[in-house]
């Protein structure tokens, strides 16, 4: 009888947990929301943009809290703050060229700085030396390239003086005993409302917006999760004002299928492509070129050219996008490494970017060859194969006897000659010398 009990209550539970997983916040169904986010999926390359006041001291967007730095000893970047080299322009153009489609800008990260005319704050960019609105000139800059729009905004505020003081707050206490003490007078609700008031401010002036990138929830003892930032209304909020909108998942609405549109695994590539709930789901990989998002002096962790491409390729092959950061001085230049690093990947995507766009994983029959990576194209039926080690002319594609109708270089559109080997393979004839390419690509269209 007992184990009777225990195996309904058990069902129940499991009921429960499911219906939990597929509560939803709005009526959208997965049709509707395909077509929503279908230019992103077609597009899988995009820039994120990491500026603000730790700029100036250039050793990472968490200074304050690493190094437990109080608000007046932070006062001085303030103080100092003035990008008067600031050509949003330039900068879109540069993405642009790098076969970027979208890019995501911070427009107040954890320490608080606005660079964007906030009416419910005085710590922002047109308080400072440069007196603009800069996240206006950006957007305006960055559609007129012809590129799409995010706002990265953090829930976290190191600044705002109702903010209370958790885990990762450079004012945290060496005795858990203290926070008590130390949050006197804080209050959240309040903090609440002015984020609430931000993110409307955003989704209300800056003209139609792509891209929501809120960051981040840290559930647990002294830390913050939905609850904090009201994460359901907030993001009813934005769904209602900007209806076409794309929308991150650390909010911490994970319950809800609806809760977010796209994981985000950061700074990690993933094995294969992230599932929820036995689902697969949309991801962007976010990564840095050299590991810090704000500009970093003396960071000496450069990727180069073919591991950035390794990661953009590799992204897609797995049915992601790439979201690759560039963290500008504060004179508001795209440092030399980083301008070197986006040319090098323009130089590819110019002529293979047909292997990234509109691209996806490959069909589950397609077996990859050794040293390879495979994107495919299931609108034009091509599959495209990215040779990262160079092979010695004779290139076999197992298993693909008769579903190969042409085979060229990407790069060049130069036919490769093929044959079918006996055992119902295909065998390619490349030539000794690599092309000029750091990742050559085989196009090959399907039968
Ligand atoms: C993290 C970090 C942050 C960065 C972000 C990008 O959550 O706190 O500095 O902005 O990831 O994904």
């Amino acid at each position: 009888m007992k184990k009777i009990t225990l195996g309904i209550l058990t069902l129940l539970l499991l009921m429960l947990g499911q219906l939990e997983a597929q509560q939803k916040l709005s009526t959208e169904t997965d049709a509707q929301k395909e077509q929503r986010m279908a230019w992103w999926l077609n597009d899988r390359f995009g820039m994120f943009i990491h500026w603000g006041l730790y700029s100036l001291p250039a050793r990472h967007e968490w200074v304050k809290s690493n190094e437990r730095i109080t608000d007046s000893a932070y006062q001085k970047y303030f103080d100092n703050f003035n990008p008067d080299l600031y050509n949003p322009r330039e900068w879109a153009r540069m993405a642009k060229a790098a076969g970027m489609k979208y890019a995501v800008l911070t427009t107040k990260h954890h320490e608080g700085f606005c660079l964007f005319d906030s009416k419910f704050t005085e710590y922002k960019s047109t308080n400072t030396a440069i007196r603009k609105d800069l996240v206006k000139e950006w957007v305006e800059a960055f559609r007129a390239e012809g590129l799409k729009v995010g706002f990265y905004y953090s829930l976290i505020d190191w600044h705002h003086p109702d903010y209370t003081i958790d885990n990762n707050h450079p004012q945290r206490p060496k005795n858990p005993a203290d926070y008590d003490k130390l949050n006197k007078g804080r209050d959240m609700a309040k903090y609440r409302t002015y984020l609430h008031n931000q993110v409307k401010e955003l989704m209300t002036n800056y003209g139609k917006i792509d891209i929501l990138w809120l960051d981040f929830s840290f559930p647990g003892e002294h830390g913050k999760d939905h609850n904090d930032w009201g994460s359901e209304e907030l993001l009813k909020m934005v769904r209602k004002l900007q209806p076409g909108i794309i929308v991150d998942d650390r909010l911490d609405l994970n319950n809800y299928d609806d809760g977010f549109d796209f994981v985000t695994p950061e700074q990690y590539k993933v094995s294969e492509w992230p599932m929820r709930n036995g689902k697969k789901v949309h991801w962007e990989t976010c990564q840095t070129f050299s590991g810090s998002w704000g500009y970093y002096r003396d960071e000496t962790s450069w990727k180069d050219n073919k591991q950035l491409l390794v990661l953009l390729i590799e992204s897609v092959s797995k049915g992601g996008n790439l979201l690759l950061n560039v963290g500008p001085t504060s004179r508001g230049l795209f440092d030399y490494r980083a301008q070197k690093a986006l040319a090098g990947m323009g130089d590819w995507m110019t002529v293979n970017s047909r292997a990234i766009y509109g691209c996806t994983q490959a069909p589950a029959d397609i077996q990859r060859p050794e040293n390879s990576l495979l994107t495919y194209n299931p609108v034009t039926k091509r599959l495209y194969v990215h040779l990262l080690d160079y092979p010695l002319q004779r290139f076999e594609l197992p298993g693909m006897k008769g579903k190969i109708k042409y085979a060229q270089f990407l790069h060049d559109g130069s036919e490769i000659k093929m044959r079918n080997t006996d055992k119902g393979d295909v065998a390619l004839d490349l030539p000794v010398l690599k092309p000029n390419v750091e990742i050559p690509v085989i196009e090959l269209v399907l039968e």
